[in-house]
């Protein structure tokens, strides 16, 4: 009889080269600088930070051949050697003739619903991330999100939760009217809903819904290499498609793509707006050129085209996708060995804490989500970021709040940043979490903005 083989630790496929200090605080340290950020971590110095999981959005560390090829950006205004290679590999990857750089994601989304968006016009997504929803709403359209009811239960394992409610769709098109619709956005990974995948059925069951009424299909798709490693391995038929088919066949299903780059094109800058339609394209390019840049550079020096070029060809190795996945998992995992609730199954590049049940004495008017994600700073100087009614509750006509669907806290894992003894670190974290939680008793909004509130709302602790 063999033994079976003893299950080995995931190693980082990438050794160090460079090293960035960490500053170690103190927690009398942070109760004061946590206290001067009006408890809002968008509001830390990141020296007063010790483990960053804010976002994994631009905090990524480039390879050596990104580094490499930056060297070599070719910095002309006009027709550079880096936009052609952005272009080609772009081209390659969504099959749209177009490609207009922008400097992030959020430039792509103002260009292209500036234009589709204004008063009367409806959006329709998985779930729109939020600058999408504050772009399309501050074009004076508005915005539905479509996740099927088995979603927004964060304990259901199920293997594309990120998927759009495809009846919902239908009949908030018949209901709104489908000249009235500017858009149906998929978003891949589903960032605000925990991260989750989406299926290539689902994808084009979209794309046969937006064919029948004539609607633009674009997808949102800064973690479609994330995307592609779910749908190998968890959809049937796909067991033998490379990660790089599996993106390209699920982006030539739409008519345009925005892409943070800052995502899965592992560069700390960049974004992306293409496109097939040629009427389309002339009117973003016209705004590219107005906002961001001339239309073979938008937002982007020669050298930050260069390494997004390199970035999008890196991301789909194998080795490296499976230590992307297997990675954010292990932390989900430990977590979830602790009786601590989180969504499942794990996402790609988050793990998203169900502060609800974690807090469950807190009222969801005391924002649970933000008494976690202010413990985290305090006991390890860990910071994340509240997913729930912080960023999008809303309020009544009298003023009470209206709640998020769920009350979710986001580690978000920058990508090949850390290491495992990081996260191990983050995990003990936890336990000081769940030793000292019943005193934390929730908090209160004391300075908020009209749009995006989150990033630079103020609290109070509620003694
Ligand atoms: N779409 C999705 C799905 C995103 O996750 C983001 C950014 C954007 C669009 C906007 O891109 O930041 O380059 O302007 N998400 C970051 C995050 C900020 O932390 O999840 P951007």
């Amino acid at each position: 009889m063999t033994t079976p083989k003893k299950q080995r630790t995931l190693t980082e496929p990438f050794k160090i080269k460079m090293v960035e200090p960490m500053r170690v605080t103190t927690e009398e340290e942070r109760v004061e600088t946590l206290k001067t950020a009006g408890y809002n971590p968008f509001l830390l110095r990141s020296d007063d930070v010790f483990i960053d999981l804010l976002t994994d959005s631009g905090t990524g560390a480039m390879s050596q051949n990104q580094w490499a090829g930056m060297m070599q950006g070719d910095e002309s205004y006009a027709g550079a050697r880096s936009w052609e290679h952005l272009q080609r590999v772009v081209r390659d990857l969504t099959g749209m003739p177009h490609v207009l750089p922008t400097h992030q994601g959020r430039a792509a989304e103002r260009i292209l619903y500036g234009i589709l968006g204004g008063k009367g016009k409806v959006f329709i997504s998985n779930t729109h991330f939020d600058t999408t929803r504050a772009n399309i709403e501050f074009s004076g359209a508005i915005a539905f999100d479509c996740l099927p009811a088995e979603a927004n239960d964060p304990g259901t394992e199920l293997p594309f939760k990120g998927n759009i409610d495809l009846q919902h769709v239908r009949d908030l098109i018949i209901e709104h009217g489908r000249e009235n619709i500017g858009a149906v956005i998929l978003t891949v990974t589903n960032n605000s809903a925990g991260g989750q995948p989406v299926s290539m059925e689902n994808a084009i069951s979209l794309r046969k819904l937006c064919d029948e009424f004539g609607l633009l299909m674009v997808i949102d798709g800064c973690r479609i290499a994330e995307n592609s490693y779910f749908v190998k391995h968890r959809e049937p038929g796909f067991e033998n498609k490379t990660y790089k088919e599996i993106a390209q066949q699920m982006l030539n299903l739409g008519d345009a793509f925005i892409m943070s780059a800052k995502k899965d094109a592992l560069v700390n800058m960049g974004g992306l707006l293409t496109l097939k339609d040629d009427k389309l394209a002339v009117k973003c390019t016209n705004l590219l050129i107005i906002s961001e840049g001339f239309a073979t550079y938008g937002g982007l020096s020669g050298r930050d085209m260069e390494a997004i070029a390199i970035g999008l060809v890196e991301v789909f190795d194998k080795d490296y996708l499976h230590y992307r996945i297997k990675s954010t998992q292990y932390l989900g995992d430990h977590l979830i060995s602790k009786g601590i609730q989180v969504v499942r199954p794990i996402g790609g590049h988050a793990v998203y804490v169900d502060a609800k049940s974690l807090y469950n004495h807190i009222p969801v008017e005391h924002y649970p989500g933000q008494a976690l994600v202010c413990d985290l700073y305090l006991k390890g100087g860990i910071r994340c970021v509240e997913v729930g009614s912080v960023m999008f509750g809303k309020y009544d006509e009298k003023g009470k709040l209206i709640p998020a669907a769920m009350e979710l806290v986001r580690l978000a894992i920058p990508r090949r940043v850390y290491t495992q003894s990081h996260i191990d670190f983050v995990i003990d974290v936890f336990d000081d979490i769940l030793e000292s939680k019943h005193e934390n008793k929730g908090y209160q909004i004391t300075y908020e903005p009209e749009f995006l509130r989150h990033f630079t709302a103020s609290f109070k602790p509620i003694m």
